[in-house]
Parts: structure tokens; C-alpha cells; sequence
């Protein structure tokens, strides 16, 4: 027994004799980079200031989460959970409270996306609202000036009873949605920020107009067997790939962003924030593959899972693999260089595609800021391209 153990403990100390003298090894390697690596740590933490630049990237992502904010209360007042469980949703935007559920037909169409549509609508609006004030309180803390966007509030809402009827940022009665993040976090070759290009899931959302809220009462009227229209039907399923495009935005926006954000606590910001609008991308991208395939005039929603590419009507693996619905993961894709093999990732990660402007680009290609009384943008398009521009132009100074 003595022997065996004294066996045992031999062979463990050589291994970890191995395993130390592989450690140190490694540790003398890692030991370049690492000594030059923690110096330039402890020269962010101590001297990186906050820069012009970091400024004018925390100013825009405040503009455009109050952008955000106003069109998830949009939802959140026709299709959001007006309890959570024994407690009832305490939505807030500056100390006024935010009515919501007002439009049960339309979240009966948006139950068809999931059981718990109502919940996650709620809680989206509430996370933006958060973003927004959180960055409005750190700027304020660090003496710049906040981003306040009211002064565009000029959008007349939905007219469905009991919707204030004060003025929005954004317009959410006649979109059209880019739903080509389908697509392009399925792909297992292509990649924006490399030039890769990107088909529809829903191919009719990506021209026309439609609505993602219900316009008026009248969209609300239940047949004679007590079911909601094919168009409010469709209107429900807008609003779930339209959810997954606004966010898929936010996910991509913020890690391109803080790869020009000098100082540390600013890509702390920029990192935690970030994190949590990929989290809504994800349930949200969930969410849309459940739309239910019907037709509401020019408005298709195709049966993704049926292995037929609804833009082309072309079939095989390949195709299937573009558009099934429960491939939500992100596909591995080549970063970088196709030479490192394919990583899973969130893409883009650059410019132009991830940058600030594709960001208001896409807002304003979606329809989100269109004046209907006038058919064109409103001032605010102006407004946040200047601030986009400055965000863009930032670098990292280190
Ligand atoms: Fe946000
Ligand atoms: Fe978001």
C-alpha cells in the first residue's frame, strides 16, 4: 500500500512537475506580451482621460436609444403585458407612466409569435428607456451635455383608442423592413464587414410600406367567428421581424463603437449596454420564425422551413440551412481572414456597415422617421446624421 501510494504520489508529482514546467514555459512565453499588456492597462486605467471622441460616441448612442425608446413604447402601449404576474408593468419614461396592452386583438396576433410577445415588448421598452437615461446621466456626470431629441415628437401615433395622441419620433404606420439578418447570421461563408451580401427572409417587407401597429380601431374588428383579420395577422408578424431589425442594429452598433473609445469605464458602458441589445436580437430572432405563413395583399410571410428561397424559389441544403427557422445561433462565418476558419460571431463588427451611420441609415431606410402629412423625414434625420458623423470620426487614443 505504502509503495503504491508513494507510486501514485511519484507519478502525480512528475506529472505535475510536467504540467508546472509546461505552465512556466507558457508563462514565460505569455510573459512578453504580458508585461508590455498590463503597462498599457494600467496606462488606461490611470491616465486614458475621457476624449472628445468618447463623448461624441456616448452623445449619439443616448440619441439614438431615445429613438429606440420611442418606438418600443409604441409597442409596448398597443402590445405590451399590462401585468407581470401578481404585479403590474410599471413603465416610466421621465416620471410619467406608460399605458400599455391597449390593443388586445393586436397581441393576440403577436401571441402567435409566442406565449410571451406581451412580456418581452414590455421589457425591451423598459431596457431602452434605461439606456437612454443612463447615458443622458453619465454624460451629465462627466459635465458634457445631454442628447435630447423631443423637439422631433411631431409623429402623429396610432389612433386605436386610448393611445396618446401626442407626437412621436418615429412612425411606425408605414415601414419597410431589411430582413436580410436572417439570412446573414445563417450564412457560413459570407460576412458584411468582408463584403458579403444578404437575401430577404421575407422578401415583401423589403419593399412597400406596411404597418407594424395597428392604424386605427378599424384594424382591430374581430370576424363573425371571433378571429382577428389576415391583416392585423400580418401586421403582428411585421412587428416581430421588424423587433429582430431594430435590434440586430444595436448589437452590431456598439462593438463597432467601442473599438474607437479611448478611455475604460466608456467601453465598460459601451460593453455592458452592447451585451444586452444582442440579447434582445436573439429572442426576438426566435420570436420572428415563428410568424405564421399567410398573405395580406401585396404581404407574404413564407414558410421559411419549407426549403424553397422565397426570392428566388430556389432549393437544396444549401438554401434550407439560409432559412430554417430554428437555426438561431450564430453560424460560424469567416472574421478577419478566411484563413483563421470560421468563428461564430456578431457581424458586422465595422464600418460602414456596423458604423454609426449605417446605423441611422438603416433607421431612415426602414421608414421609421417619415412625416406621413408630408411623405418626407422629419428635422431629426438631419440631426442624427451630424451626431453619427462625429461618433464615426472618433478614434481610439491610446
Ligand atoms: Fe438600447
Ligand atoms: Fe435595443
Amino acid at each position: 500500500m505504502k509503495k503504491d501510494r508513494t507510486v501514485f504520489n511519484g507519478r502525480n508529482n512528475r506529472r505535475s512537475f510536467l504540467k508546472n514546467g509546461m505552465v512556466a514555459a507558457g508563462a514565460m512565453t505569455a510573459g512578453v506580451g504580458l508585461v508590455s499588456g498590463s503597462a498599457a492597462f494600467a496606462d488606461v486605467d490611470d491616465r486614458a482621460p475621457i476624449t472628445k471622441g468618447d463623448i461624441a460616441i456616448l452623445t449619439f448612442l443616448s440619441a439614438l436609444e431615445q429613438v429606440e425608446a420611442d418606438l418600443w413604447i409604441q409597442y409596448a402601449e398597443l402590445g405590451g403585458a399590462t401585468n407581470q404576474g401578481l404585479s403590474p408593468i410599471d413603465l416610466v419614461q421621465n416620471g410619467k407612466k406608460i399605458v400599455t396592452g391597449l390593443a388586445p386583438a393586436y397581441i393576440t396576433g403577436l401571441l402567435q409569435l409566442d406565449g410571451d410577445m406581451p412580456q418581452y415588448i414590455a421589457d425591451n421598452t423598459d431596457d431602452e428607456i434605461s439606456h437612454h437615461a443612463f447615458l443622458n446621466n453619465y454624460l451629465q456626470s462627466k459635465g458634457a451635455k445631454t442628447a435630447d431629441l423631443s423637439q422631433f415628437a411631431i409623429l402623429p401615433p396610432s389612433r386605436v383608442t386610448g393611445v396618446p395622441q401626442h407626437g412621436r419620433l418615429t412612425n411606425l404606420k408605414q415601414l419597410t423592413v431589411d430582413t436580410s439578418w436572417w439570412t446573414r447570421y445563417r450564412s457560413a461563408t459570407q460576412n458584411p464587414d468582408l463584403g458579403g451580401t444578404f437575401e430577404n427572409a421575407v422578401p415583401d417587407l423589403a419593399k412597400g410600406q406596411h404597418p407594424a401597429i395597428p392604424v386605427s380601431d378599424d384594424d382591430l374588428v374581430l370576424d363573425s367567428m371571433g378571429n382577428i383579420s389576415n391583416h392585423l395577422q400580418a401586421i403582428a408578424n411585421t412587428a416581430g421581424f421588424h423587433f429582430a431589425f431594430v435590434e440586430q442594429g444595436g448589437s452590431s452598433l456598439y462593438p463597432t463603437l467601442a473599438q474607437k473609445v479611448t478611455n475604460l469605464e466608456v467601453l465598460r458602458v459601451l460593453l455592458s449596454i452592447g451585451g444586452s441589445e444582442i440579447m434582445h436580437f436573439q429572442t426576438w430572432q426566435d420570436k420572428a420564425g415563428n410568424a405564421t405563413n399567410i398573405t395580406d395583399g401585396d404581404l407574404t410571410f413564407p414558410n421559411l422551413n419549407s426549403g424553397i428561397d422565397p426570392n428566388n424559389g430556389a432549393s437544396g441544403s444549401e438554401v434550407a440551412d439560409l432559412f430554417q427557422t430554428n437555426l438561431i445561433m450564430p453560424e460560424p462565418t469567416f472574421l478577419l481572414r478566411q484563413e483563421l476558419g470560421p468563428v461564430s460571431i456578431i457581424r458586422p463588427t465595422g464600418e460602414p456597415a456596423g458604423g454609426a451611420i449605417g446605423a441611422v441609415q438603416s433607421f431612415v431606410d426602414d421608414g421609421l422617421f417619415i412625416d406621413s402629412a408630408t411623405n418626407k423625414n422629419s428635422g431629426i434625420v438631419k440631426v442624427l446624421f451630424r451626431l453619427a458623423e462625429e461618433a464615426d470620426e472618433a478614434r481610439r487614443r491610446l
